[in-house]
């Protein structure tokens, strides 16, 4: 019988324990393009995930793949550098195992950062969307199988997925910052096919925002986990699926995540720095 999610989380706890020192209160997911945030990490421990019990290899391109540990903006932070995603071949429950293995190691928040096609007409690339609420669309859910009550309930609640004071303290800080905040629904589907034109005006008046190809299976882990979220969508893209809808590329993308990418490291500071940790 393979192992459950509760024994494959106290592995991966117990072969990074000795290194990842004092708890680490906010944990951070780097979504693709946005990596480049862990290089500001002070006192740095570094883990490969070669190096972590149990964790798959992070296959997506500009995904590192290592748990960074250390401080950020004076707040002690662990941040998963490269994600694992449905479209790889991971099933859910691997998707979500870094998310668990965070929560092990002390955090209370999680801030999960992705890059985004904008559905809503009225997004730029570059603009940076925080998630008020998402659709999964993935087909997949990571809690599927037999409950485990050390890692949380059977029927977790999702009507406040994303918490509402930490979008809250986003919001100012962007205002701060002098950064348009833009907010909205984020769907997420398993790709890694974009979606067609049809799709995206479908997924648009469904009350969809921006669609990617993460989060939402790390947001019910965190849900589930006890975690309370802020998600920041870096728009990557248009995804309207209008007349004039243009084909996209990953070039494109990544350039566009580095442009938004500038911005969510800036909020991610001033939050951080103001006591977000
Ligand atoms: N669709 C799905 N995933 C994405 C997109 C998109 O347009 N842009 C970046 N990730």
């Amino acid at each position: 019988m393979s192992a459950s999610q509760t024994e494959r989380v106290a592995a991966a706890l117990a072969s990074v324990r000795e290194r990842a020192g004092p708890p680490a209160p906010t944990a951070l997911v780097l979504g693709s393009g946005l990596g480049q945030i862990a290089d500001a990490v002070e006192d740095a421990t570094i883990i490969p995930y070669t190096e972590i019990e149990g964790f798959p290899r992070a296959t997506a391109p500009s995904h590192a793949g290592r748990l960074v540990i250390g401080r950020l903006h004076g707040a002690r932070v662990a941040i998963v550098q490269g994600r694992f995603h449905l479209y790889e071949g991971h099933p859910a429950r691997d998707v979500a195992l870094p998310v668990y293995l965070l929560r092990a190691l002390g955090a209370e928040r999680l801030i999960v950062t992705n890059a985004a096609g904008a559905l809503n007409a009225s997004f730029e690339p570059g603009q940076v969307m925080l998630i008020d609420d998402h659709i999964n669309l993935t087909g997949a859910n990571p809690l599927i199988g037999p409950e485990e009550p050390a890692l949380g309930l059977r029927f977790p609640d999702m009507s406040r997925a994303y918490d509402p004071l930490l979008r809250f303290a986003a919001l100012e800080a962007a205002e701060a910052e002098g950064i348009t905040l833009r907010r909205g629904i984020y769907v997420g589907i398993a790709g890694p096919s974009l979606e067609t034109s049809a799709e995206r005006r479908y997924f648009a008046s469904a009350g969809g925002d921006a669609i990617g190809m993460s989060t939402v299976i790390e947001v019910i882990a965190a849900a589930h986990a006890g975690l309370a979220v802020l998600g920041l969508s870096a728009i990557t893209n248009e995804a309207t699926g209008g007349p004039d809808q243009e084909p996209d590329t990953i070039e494109d993308v990544l350039a566009n995540a580095a442009r938004a990418g500038e911005k969510i490291a800036r909020l991610l500071g001033r939050l951080l720095a103001e006591g977000v940790r």
